[in-house]
């Protein structure tokens, strides 16, 4: 395995406020990793930055062994970086597949390998096969998440980015969703996913947890089982 995602020092801030105050983890290729952490901590910001749409202060982002430096968030998607932002952002005027179509946008000339794509979401979400035709904004809150779920894998990403999914959902919607995280993981589809719950844990082959802009915790594999990590980090 090699790392696919390696960040380093990485320090961000919004004007004068620091927010990340040098962070450093690695995703190795093939991993579920999962970042936790309460409102505010700074996942939403690490998150942006790896897809490019916050420049960092200082320190590196290195992504398949490039570093990205000031790269732009399209050229990233084109890279093989998609991000699944928190709280869906999903065209509400356009149907499901007019939105899952755009998120094939840097790949719109490929038609045949746009639609293999679309299909491979369907495999994934059902639902989202069945209301093809039904505007975004009229599907319900689980179905909106499958859909920028499915929308950010339109590009075919190495590097699948999933902010809070499960902000919302019932446990059972919640569960599902990292139940499809997980085979899209299988299928060879690295994946970095940004939880405040917990209950994503079993999910991961790798957690961090971040608290006020730093990683307090970086484990792998079985430690994550460990129901101590959970009492002393995120109070579950
Ligand atoms: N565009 C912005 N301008 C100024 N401050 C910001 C901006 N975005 C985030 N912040 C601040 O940065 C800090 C970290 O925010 P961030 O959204 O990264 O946290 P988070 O861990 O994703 O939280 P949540 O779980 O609530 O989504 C917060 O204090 C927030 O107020
Ligand atoms: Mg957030």
């Amino acid at each position: 395995m090699m790392a696919l995602l390696e960040v380093s020092d990485l320090v961000v801030g919004y004007d004068a406020f620091p927010v990340l105050h040098g962070i450093d983890f690695t995703v190795e290729e093939g991993e579920l990793c999962v970042l936790l952490g309460l409102n505010g901590a700074g996942k939403t910001t690490t998150v942006s930055t790896v897809a490019g749409l916050v420049k960092p202060r200082s320190g590196h982002v290195v992504f398949d062994g490039k570093d990205l430096g000031r790269r732009s968030p399209s050229a990233r998607v084109a890279g093989g970086i998609s991000l699944c932002p928190e709280g869906r952002r999903v065209f509400p005027r356009l149907t499901v597949k007019q939105n899952l179509r755009l998120g094939a946008w840097t790949r719109r000339r490929q038609s045949k390998a746009v639609q293999r794509q679309l299909e491979l979401v369907y495999d994934y979400f059902p639902r989202l096969a069945e209301r093809e035709g039904q505007l975004a904004g009229t599907l319900s809150g689980g179905e909106q998440q499958m859909l920028a779920v499915g929308r950010a894998l339109m590009s075919r990403p190495k590097l699948l980015l999933i902010d809070e999914a499960s902000l919302g959902l019932s446990p059972t919607v919640a569960r599902t969703v990292w139940e499809v995280t997980s085979r899209i993981k299988q299928d060879g589809t690295t994946v970095l996913m940004v939880e405040q719950n917990a209950g994503a844990l079993p999910f991961a082959d790798r957690a961090l947890i971040m608290e006020k802009g730093t990683l307090v915790y970086t484990g792998v594999g079985d430690e994550l089982r460990d129901v101590n990590l959970r009492e002393a980090y995120l109070g579950a």
